[in-house]
């Protein structure tokens, strides 16, 4: 089967910093992979080339088969790659509903200045991705007024509501309290699950790696230095020492 992402020989650097130093990847659908590695070490650089956000100085990226080096986000969006950020991008002044509901138009291309949101967007599938994610009883709260674990659920389900094969999340359980992690990422794995998402995320805590990926891939001055089962590779000397810090 076709890698969903594939990438070949990509190089990124600034400055003197090589963040990416020809790193040729694959993953497939149906993977769930943890990306781990210390700050600084490339992680984000190379979710930003796969997703359009910058451009390799050299090498290509490939997604469900096609190549996207070069194509803007939006585009590569529409294609089937799904992205949530560090810090939730939400249409802050907005309900969640409505923060779906423009997700929702957007796939559909159908946001105009003519029509409300109500007529262009399901509202029985917006009512579905809300359950998906547990945020019916908050559907007409602003979404700027959420704590943080509910603004990443949200920016969740509004990459969910773009109908995505894959979604990369970098960093979903960062600021959110440590004992609220372990029920954040249940709720979006099972999202992804009943979706059929293919998933890749960004994750520092190493009991939620090992829970919720099937692949780990540690990132160390810009490559892979490590890739396999969460086993293998969360027991590996060398990211135990460089890595872990255990
Ligand atoms: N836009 C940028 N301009 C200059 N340097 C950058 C930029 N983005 C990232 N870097 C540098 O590239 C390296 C990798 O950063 P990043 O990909 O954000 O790492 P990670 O996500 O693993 O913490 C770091 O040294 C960082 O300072
Ligand atoms: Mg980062």
């Amino acid at each position: 089967m076709e890698p969903l992402i594939k990438t070949s020989n990509l190089c990124l650097a600034f400055g003197g910093v090589i963040a990416a130093d020809n790193i040729n990847f694959e993953l497939h659908a149906g993977e769930r992979l943890a990306v781990i590695g210390q700050n600084g070490a490339g992680k984000t650089t190379f979710i930003n080339i796969c997703t359009g956000y910058l451009a390799p100085s050299q090498g290509k990226v490939y997604f469900d088969g096609k190549d996207v080096t070069a194509m803007t986000p939006r585009k590569i969006v529409r294609l089937g790659l799904g992205r949530s950020f560090q810090l939730p991008q939400l249409f802050s002044e907005h309900s969640v509903r409505e923060c779906i509901q423009i997700a929702a138009a957007r796939r559909n291309k159908e946001l105009s200045w003519f029509r409300s949101l109500e007529s262009t967007v399901d509202a029985r599938e917006v009512d579905e991705t809300l359950a998906l994610v547990g945020l019916s009883s908050e559907a007409n709260e602003l979404s700027f007024e959420l704590p943080e674990g509910k603004r990443k659920l949200l920016d969740v389900a509004m990459a969910l509501a773009l109908r995505p094969k894959l979604l990369i999340m970098d960093e979903p359980t960062s600021g959110v309290a440590s004992e609220d992690k372990h029920s954040l990422m249940e709720t979006v794995m099972h999202a992804l699950d009943e979706r059929k998402v293919t998933s890749w995320f960004v994750e520092h805590d190493v009991d939620i790696v090992a829970r919720y990926a099937t692949r780990v891939a540690a990132w160390i001055a810009g490559k892979v230095a490590a890739d396999g089962t969460p086993a293998e590779v969360l027991n590996n000397p060398q990211i135990k020492s460089e890595v872990l810090g255990t």
